[in-house]
């Protein structure tokens, strides 16, 4: 056995004795997932143990509820100390709920920790690339800002999972979202018949402002995706359409473009540009193309329902000049990114909602990139969620 495997292994079963036992610990920051994070020191090292519900700087008694094999998980029993960002959250689930899980935490601390987690990322996988953070985009909604939700339902319990458990919190109101959703939930609650199996809802604001439900599949047939913060997604749009008119590009290829959140107001804005937009969901591009028959002012804009992978892979019309990237939390296929360091077009301007992902595509792009622009939008206050806005500039 070689030195690694018995240092690891004598590691693991130092780590296992800690299970059930407890420690005085002071929180140093939060991280990806939502849990807080601070460290024991066990023989010469010190492990990290993650708690769910800790705020920055507070002092801790807590009980390891799970070992892994580098890092350990922790509960509270007892705050000490509170850190001073801590607060009573404002709603009467948090602590079960599994949806928020910064609401004990002010605001602007919630977004001093993103930017944190944004900084310690590109620290640890990008060490060397130069970037300047810009100031972090917020609105003032920081509750009911949702405009869609996903209640479950077994038996007669509708709500929330859990945190990392699929046993339903119920709940009778959900404070992100929108006022209209926040009044519909006890009216949705009851048009449900008790189920057996485990059942799921999607309730949205519909675009003339009225709420309606329906059911959505086991892996989430059903959805389609829009932006859940119009508030922020607002301004997000204005940023993209901004760095994309200062750019001029005479043609823009862009990926994962949902309905069109992007397409039309790039459109209006630069009039003599070409768009090639690409999107998975039939849905939403049928919806694009729907709008594009009926405003009929959209000549530059052709929608294409294929995977980015597959157009990257197959298309003649590629951009040179700019290519816009939204992709799901998962990041871009591999092949996407490896098309992009081989075309190398000027400007590529990337939008993520998750920043591990965000990084890793970055890896890949930042030797023939340099950062041009760098944000964090708050677009999920009260949660560790947020959206990142980066454009790379050809070196
Ligand atoms: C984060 S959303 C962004 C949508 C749009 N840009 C917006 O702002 O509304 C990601 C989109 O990528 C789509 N998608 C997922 N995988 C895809 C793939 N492999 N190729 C193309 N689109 C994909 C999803 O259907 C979803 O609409």
């Amino acid at each position: 056995m070689s030195d690694i495997n018995s240092k690891t292994q004598k590691r693991g079963s130092d780590l296992e004795s800690l299970l059930h036992s407890e420690h005085i610990v002071t929180v140093e920051k939060m991280a990806v997932g939502g849990s807080a994070v601070a460290r024991i020191a066990v023989a010469d090292k010190s492990v990290v143990v993650f708690i769910p519900y800790g705020a920055p700087n507070d002092e801790l008694k807590i009980k390891i509820s799970a070992v892994e094999k580098n890092f350990l998980n922790g509960e509270i029993i007892e705050i000490i100390k509170a850190g001073s960002s801590r607060r009573t959250a404002a709603c009467e689930y948090f602590g079960q709920c599994g949806g928020c899980l910064w609401q004990h935490i002010d605001e602007s601390e919630q977004v001093l920790q993103k930017e944190l987690i944004l900084k310690d990322l590109f620290k640890k996988f990008l060490p060397g690339v130069e970037y300047n953070l810009l100031p972090t985009v917020s609105t003032p909604e920081k509750l009911g800002y949702r405009n869609r939700i996903q209640l479950k339902q077994i038996g007669q319990k509708i709500g929330y999972f859990k945190h990392e458990s699929h046993d339903i919190v119920e709940i009778n109101n959900c404070l992100i979202s929108e006022t209209a959703l926040q009044n519909y939930i006890p009216t949705f609650k009851t048009k449900l018949r008790p189920s057996e199996k485990l059942k799921k809802f999607e309730l949205k604001i519909n675009q003339t402002g009225g709420v309606e439900h329906y059911p959505v599949g086991e892996f989430g047939e059903g959805l389609a995706f829009s932006q859940v913060n119009r508030f922020v997604n607002q301004k997000l749009v204005e940023t993209v359409t901004g760095l994309a008119q200062k750019l001029n590009p005479e043609q823009i290829t862009e990926l994962y473009a949902g309905a069109g959140n992007f397409t039309f107001p790039l459109a209006e804005a630069l009039p003599k540009t070409a768009i090639q937009a690409v999107e998975l969901s039939s849905q939403l591009t049928k919806s694009a193309v729907e709008r594009i028959k009926t405003e009929k002012k959209h000549k530059k804009i052709s929608f294409f329902t294929t995977k980015s992978e597959i157009y990257c892979r197959n298309s003649a019309t590629f951009s040179e000049d700019f290519v816009l990237l939204d992709p799901p939390r998962s990041g871009c296929d591999s092949e996407v990114i490896s098309v992009l360091s081989d075309k190398k077009p000027k400007a590529i301007l990337y939008i993520s909602c998750h920043p591990v992902n965000l990084v890793r595509d970055l890896k890949n792009l930042t030797t023939k990139y340099k950062i041009g622009h760098l944000q964090i939008f708050d677009m999920f206050p009260q949660t560790d969620h947020f959206e990142t806005v980066c454009l790379l500039e050809r070196i």
